[in-house]
């Protein structure tokens, strides 16, 4: 059956009643090109997440850093300097909690001084190629949505002084939105919602656009894969690199001590023996609060979506399935009457991979810390938790003047 045939689809099922044949043939065009299979994922969604046995995981922590600074910091210059390293800066998301129009990005972070959040990235990247004295080839992932605005911003803001030829851009897949329901949105009408499908299937879309002949010809071993919104991130850090190097590892994950027991962060641990990400739903009371004898948090560390992968470990991996995440989200939509809906609650699914399940297909992963007031800057929302005042008050303390 085609999904317009069904009688449940009342969105799709509204607009063709209204639409001209033609219209009508624009739209089963592009809803005869979507798998639909991928609806089925909301029934499934209590299983998707049904997840093996949990261990803690010892993080490399910072005295430990502290101590092997030189060491670390030299490997991953060196790595950086022989180009072995790429970085990828995941920019596809919508940012709807924060519910900006164009690309989080180009959110001026600044108070009396324009600063823009890819511009303050770069410049923390820059740090770091001007120490290494050599460059960073950078890949952006970008949505069909934000695409064009993005390469227009850094277009004219001249890449923020980074040089264009190590800057690439490429688009990830999207899948279909729809109601609780799983009746699908209507986006206009001859078009569905179509939304990104998350970060996970970001390696992936650097292969489909043709990048991995560039990963190869630069000879690239490592991945620094992390989010937009952090912008306190440290891009292509030589001492993490150094750190997973030296610890004979395939991959790392930046991680932050947690504030308390119950802080809703995902943990770095380990599942049936392999490295894996418990989401704070996922902990049991007694997982959240158990301690080791010096007191710390067994299960102490929450990931920054700052992550370190090997090349060739990518590859091995890029057709693996991934699990598919129900995320509800705020979807802007027409109803059955032709109105333009923009919600102020979520009213409906997307579905989305994550980069976070592309740990537990690594052999080992460091969880390595950082400082949270030096590198973790989170901009969700606008006010409130982790928003655009609290990475403001985060960024005064490190003497960034706004
Ligand atoms: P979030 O999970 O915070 O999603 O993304 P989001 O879309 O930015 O924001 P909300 O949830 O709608 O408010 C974490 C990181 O992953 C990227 C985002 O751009 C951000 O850097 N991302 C997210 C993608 O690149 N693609 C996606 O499909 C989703």
């Amino acid at each position: 059956m085609n999904i317009w045939e069904d009688e449940r689809q009342c969105y799709i099922r509204a607009a063709m009643e209204k639409n001209s044949p033609e219209e009508n043939e624009v739209l089963k065009e592009q809803l005869k090109k979507i798998d639909w299979s991928i609806l089925e994922h909301i029934e499934r969604k209590e299983t998707v997440n049904e997840r093996g046995v949990f261990a803690p995981l010892e993080a490399v922590e910072i005295s430990e850093i502290t101590a092997r600074e030189a060491e670390f910091r030299e490997i991953g210059l060196n790595a950086i300097r022989e180009q072995k390293v790429g970085a990828v800066l995941l920019a596809g998301g919508q940012g709807t909690r924060l519910g900006l129009d164009k690309p989080k990005g180009t959110l001026n972070i600044g108070v009396n001084r324009e600063l823009y959040l890819f511009e303050q990235l770069l410049k923390n990247l820059m740090e770091v190629t001007d120490e290494a004295g050599a460059y960073v080839p950078f890949y952006i992932m970008t949505s069909n949505i934000n695409h064009e605005d993005t390469v227009q911003f850094f277009e004219e803001h001249a890449y923020f002084g980074y040089p264009k030829e190590y800057v690439k851009f490429f688009t990830q897949e999207m899948e279909p939105a729809c109601d609780y329901q799983g009746r699908v949105y209507m986006e206009s009408s001859t078009e569905v919602v179509m939304s990104p499908n998350g970060n996970g299937g970001w390696f992936g879309s650097m292969v489909n656009a043709g990048l991995l002949a560039d990963i190869k010809a630069r000879g690239i071993e490592w991945i620094n894969v992390f989010a937009v919104d952090n912008c306190l991130q440290r891009i292509a850090d030589p001492l993490f690199i150094g750190a997973t190097i030296a610890y004979g590892c395939v991959s790392g994950a930046k991680v932050v001590r947690k504030c308390a027991p119950d802080e809703r962060v995902g943990v770095l641990c380990t599942e049936d023996g392999k490295p894996s990400i418990a989401e704070y739903y996922e902990m049991t009371e007694e997982m959240a609060t158990a301690r080791k004898a010096n007191g710390d948090l067994q299960y102490g560390f929450g990931v920054i979506l700052n992550y370190l992968f090997s090349e060739q470990r990518l590859e091995e991996i890029a057709d693996a399935h991934m699990p598919i995440h129900v995320v509800e989200k705020k979807i802007p939509y027409m109803d059955v009457d032709g109105n333009y809906v923009k919600p102020e609650a979520p009213n409906g699914y997307k579905f989305e991979t994550l980069v976070l399940d592309m740990v537990h297909m690594m052999d080992n992963c460091i969880p390595y810390e950082v400082d949270r007031a030096k590198e973790f800057a989170p901009i969700k929302n606008l006010h409130g938790v982790d928003s655009l005042d609290t990475a403001r008050e985060l960024l005064k303390g490190c003497g960034i003047e706004l």
